[in-house]
């Protein structure tokens, strides 16, 4: 299928440049950016008054989690994980993950969102709902183990990754998953490590959350999660790590001379009140550093205009400093910086020609936008997710004038919430 694109103000990422014009797409590629006569499209989406530009990519967040939204705030950080969050999730079923799911992909489409890296449990129902909706994935099941303790979940990880790796048309990616240093000993790593080899994967885990995980990582290795995780060798697989709030600067330096990217987590961060990333300091080290929601039940929505915008804020307040994280290097966050996290820099994350049509149209017609001295900096400072008007992922339009076509969404929601009221009885 031949969709054209017409008449926006494109925003390739490729540079800050923006240029007005129309953009083809032929089945799930980008053909031309700019003008062509020639084209013969099947479909013509109007980009008038908009802004063009690559799919954000949420490059950490627990998805089904979207069911726990609200259930448990203003709590201390391991009351809210250990006391609250935990058992709740024990009570989870496969089809509560899967409505969970569903209701995470309709909020992040709406946000702009056409790829998310996810974590976490029935990671099946996960992949079915990311399959059915058009969306692109990083799937990963969150596992947890000591030693042989647990052994059984790699082994469910691994059919896991031969059953969806590259499924829906290479959509699908799958990731490996130790959810932390401090939920996995080394033996446990050692196996999540011998059982990767060779695959066509990578390594997504949450490092150096909280002063206090540090804390407790000193106290058992004498050495800080991130070193440790070094010294064990998880860095030799291409590995993309959540928080990374409490770094030294001996972290900052394994991280760059490791490639590990960085997944800034701001919202979450804040709200939990485990502090703030160095992300200035990497930045600088030349650290990959990308920006994401984590989950819905410590953000508390999956809203990536806003997480690009705290992460040029807090960036700014922490380090008085109003050049920090500009505009175009939030943005950057948020698009080409996540899909590099990711391993997908060179299907997307900017706009060019060969390039997966993964696009969204941002509707300039509302007072924020208004006088338009910088359309880079409206994207940061002013435009809200509601502003996100059309998204299409692999050529497919996952959202036209502000309609879901892949779901339906009020199913979706009613469901979600029938889902939320029987396992909190459970
Ligand atoms: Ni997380």
């Amino acid at each position: 299928m031949n969709i054209l694109i017409q008449g926006g103000n494109i925003l390739t990422m490729e540079s800050e440049e923006i240029q007005v014009g129309d953009i083809g797409i032929v089945d799930d590629r980008i053909a031309f950016i700019g003008r062509d006569e020639t084209f013969v499209p099947d479909k013509v989406i109007s980009a008038d008054d908009c802004i063009v530009m690559p799919g954000l990519v949420n490059a950490h967040t627990h998805s089904a989690m979207t069911l726990l939204r609200n259930y448990a705030d203003d709590l201390l950080f391991w009351d809210w994980l250990e006391g609250t969050i935990l058992p709740i999730e024990d009570k989870l079923t496969g089809e509560d993950v899967y409505l969970g799911a569903k209701l995470a992909i309709a909020e992040m489409i709406r946000s702009g969102i056409t790829t998310f890296a996810d974590m976490y449990m029935f990671m099946d129902d996960v992949a079915r709902a990311v399959e059915e909706t058009g969306i692109r994935a990083n799937l990963s099941q969150g596992i947890t183990g000591q030693g042989e303790e647990g052994i059984e979940k790699i082994e469910e990880s691994l059919s896991f990754y031969h059953k969806w790796n590259g499924s829906n048309d290479g959509l699908i990616r799958v990731d490996f998953a130790p959810h932390a240093p401090y939920t996995c000993d080394d033996a446990y790593i050692g196996h999540i490590m011998d059982t990767i080899k060779g695959l066509d994967t990578r390594i997504h885990t949450h490092l150096s959350e909280s002063r206090d995980e540090v804390k407790r990582s000193l106290e058992l290795h004498g050495t800080t999660p991130i070193a440790h995780m070094r010294d064990l060798g998880l860095f030799e697989f291409p590995t993309y790590a959540a928080h990374c709030v409490h770094l030294t600067d001996e972290d900052i330096e394994i991280l760059k001379q490791n490639n590990v990217s960085v997944i800034n987590n701001p919202g979450s961060n804040f709200k939990i009140a485990n502090g703030f990333a160095p992300v200035k300091k990497l930045l600088q080290a030349g650290v990959n550093v990308s920006v994401a929601t984590d989950g819905a039940a410590s953000n508390n929505n999956l809203n990536m205009f806003e997480e690009m915008n705290l992460a040029a804020l807090a960036n700014k307040a922490v380090e008085e400093d109003a050049t920090t994280v500009p505009a175009y290097t939030a943005l950057s966050m948020g698009t080409i910086n996540g899909a590099r996290a990711l391993g997908l820099e060179t299907q997307i994350g900017t706009l060019a020609v060969g390039k997966k049509a993964d696009i969204i149209i941002i509707d300039l017609s509302k007072p924020h936008f208004y006088p338009r001295f910088n359309l880079i900096s409206s994207l940061i400072y002013s435009a809200q997710a509601g502003d996100v008007k059309t998204v299409l992922c692999n050529g497919q339009v996952l959202m036209q004038d502000y309609e879901l076509l892949t779901m339906n969404e009020k199913e979706v929601l009613t469901e979600a919430d029938l889902a939320a009221a029987r396992f909190k009885n459970r």
